[in-house]
C-alpha cells in the first residue's frame, strides 16, 4: 500500500501578493473553487489518508481545509522551522515505518496543479510496480524549455517498463548552460517533485548521506508531543537540523533509482505567467479571476477578489489586487515578482 505524504511547508514567494507566508499559495484557491492542497489531498486519497508535514503557523488552516474537503489525514505533523524537504519527507518515512517497515510513501508537494487525476494514478501505480520494494523513484515531466529552477533527471535508453526507465543522473537546478544542454539532448526529463520512496529505502539513503540529519528527525519524532491533532515534532533536535532537500542530499547520490514519465499536465505554478497558462481565459487571452471587468484587454491577468477591478485597453500585464497590496507586472517580468518580496522583507 501507497502511504501520501504532503510536503506543505513552503511559501511561493513568486505569487505575492496572494502568496504570504502567513497564507503561502498552496492553501488559496488559485484555480476554481478548491485550494491546491485539497486538490492534493484528493489526488492522494486514492491511496490512503495523506500525512501532512507543514507548521504550526499553518495548522488551522490545513486542518479546517482537510474537514471542507472531507478529508481525515493520517496524522498532520507540525516542523518547529523549515528544513527544507528531506527532514520533512525522513520524518514521514520514520513515522510510516514505525508501523509498517516495508511501507512506500509517495511524496507530494502541495502547490502543484495536476489536470489528469487518472493519468497522475496511472503513472504512480506503474511507477509503484516498476521500482519494487527496494528502488527510490521520482516522477518526470517532459521539459518544454531550459528553467533553471526545476531538478533535472536523465534516464536510460532502455525503459525497465512502460513509460519507466532506470536514472541515469540526477541534476537539481543546474545553471542555465547546463539546463539548456539538458534539454537540446533530450534524454532528460524535469524532476516534477513528486517521490516514490520505500520508506526503509530513503532512510537508508539518507543514513549515508546525511546520518547527522537522520539522527536528529529521529529524535524529533521519538521527543515528539500530540497536541491536539497535531503532532508536534520536538523543537530542540529538529531545529538543530542542517536543512536540504530531497534532491541535494538524497536524489542526486542515489544509485538504482528509477523514473516514471509522467504526462497528466502538470504545473508547479512558480509565477503569475504559470498561473494564467492553467487558468481560463477568454478569446482575448485574458483570465478575469474575481471582481473584474476589461474593456479592450489583451494578454493579461487580473485578480480581484475583495473589490471590483476595472481594465482598459491594457495588454499583456499582471494586475493583482488584494486587501493590502496591489501588483501590476508586465508578464514576462513576473519572475522578478520574488526579487521585489526579498527587497520588502529586507526593508521591514
Ligand atoms: N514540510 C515542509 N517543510 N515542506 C516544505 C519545506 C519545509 O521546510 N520546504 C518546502 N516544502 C514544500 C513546499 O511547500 C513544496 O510543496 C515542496 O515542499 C517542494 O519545495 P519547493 O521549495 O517548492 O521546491 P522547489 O520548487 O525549489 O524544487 C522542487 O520541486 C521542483 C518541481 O516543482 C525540486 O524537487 C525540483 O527538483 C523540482 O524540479
Ligand atoms: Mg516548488
Amino acid at each position: 500500500i501507497i502511504h501520501p505524504v504532503i510536503l506543505s511547508g513552503g511559501a511561493g514567494t513568486r505569487l505575492w501578493p496572494l502568496s504570504r507566508e502567513s497564507r503561502p499559495k498552496q492553501l488559496r484557491r488559485l484555480l476554481g473553487d478548491r485550494t491546491l492542497l485539497q486538490d492534493t489531498a484528493r489526488r492522494a486519497g486514492a491511496w490512503a489518508p495523506p500525512l501532512i508535514v507543514s507548521n504550526a503557523e499553518h495548522r488551522f488552516q490545513i486542518a479546517e481545509q482537510m474537514r471542507q474537503a472531507g478529508i481525515a489525514p493520517r496524522a498532520i505533523v507540525i516542523e518547529p522551522s523549515a528544513r527544507n524537504t528531506a527532514p520533512a519527507a525522513a520524518v514521514a518515512a520514520l513515522m510510516l515505518g514505525e508501523e509498517d517497515p516495508s511501507a512506500r510513501m509517495l511524496v507530494m508537494p502541495s502547490d502543484h496543479a495536476i489536470h489528469d487525476t487518472d493519468a497522475f494514478r496511472a503513472t504512480v501505480e506503474a511507477c509503484a510496480a516498476a521500482a519494487g520494494e527496494d528502488r527510490l523513484a521520482c516522477l518526470g515531466v517532459t521539459p518544454t524549455r531550459p528553467h533553471t529552477g526545476y531538478g533535472y533527471v536523465e534516464r536510460a535508453a532502455e525503459p525497465i517498463a512502460p513509460g519507466v526507465a532506470p536514472v541515469i543522473r540526477f541534476v537539481e537546478k543546474p545553471d542555465a548552460d547546463r539546463a539548456k544542454a539538458f534539454v537540446e539532448s533530450g534524454n532528460f526529463l524535469w524532476n516534477a517533485g513528486i517521490f516514490l520512496f520505500p520508506v526503509a529505502v530513503y532512510l537508508d539513503a539518507l543514513a549515508e548521506t546525511r546520518p547527522d540529519m537522520l539522527a536528529l528527525c529521529r529524535a524529533a519524532v521519538a521527543q515528539g508531543q500530540q497536541d491536539l491533532d497535531f503532532l508536534r515534532l520536538a523543537p530542540e533536535p529538529f531545529n538543530a537540523i542542517k536543512g536540504d532537500s530531497i534532491d541535494y542530499a538524497v536524489m542526486e547520490h542515489a544509485r538504482d533509482a528509477v523514473v516514471a514519465e509522467l504526462d497528466a499536465g502538470w504545473s508547479d505554478i512558480g509565477s503569475w505567467s504559470s498561473l494564467h497558462e492553467e487558468s481560463e481565459s477568454d478569446a482575448d487571452g485574458n483570465a478575469l479571476v474575481g471582481d473584474v471587468t476589461a474593456m479592450d484587454c489583451a494578454g493579461s491577468y487580473l485578480r480581484s477578489e475583495d473589490r471590483l477591478l476595472v481594465a482598459i485597453g491594457i495588454e499583456d500585464l499582471v494586475v493583482v489586487a488584494e486587501d493590502d497590496a496591489v501588483l501590476v507586472a508586465r508578464k514576462g517580468d513576473d519572475q522578478r515578482v520574488k526579487d521585489v518580496v526579498a527587497d520588502l522583507k529586507a526593508r521591514g
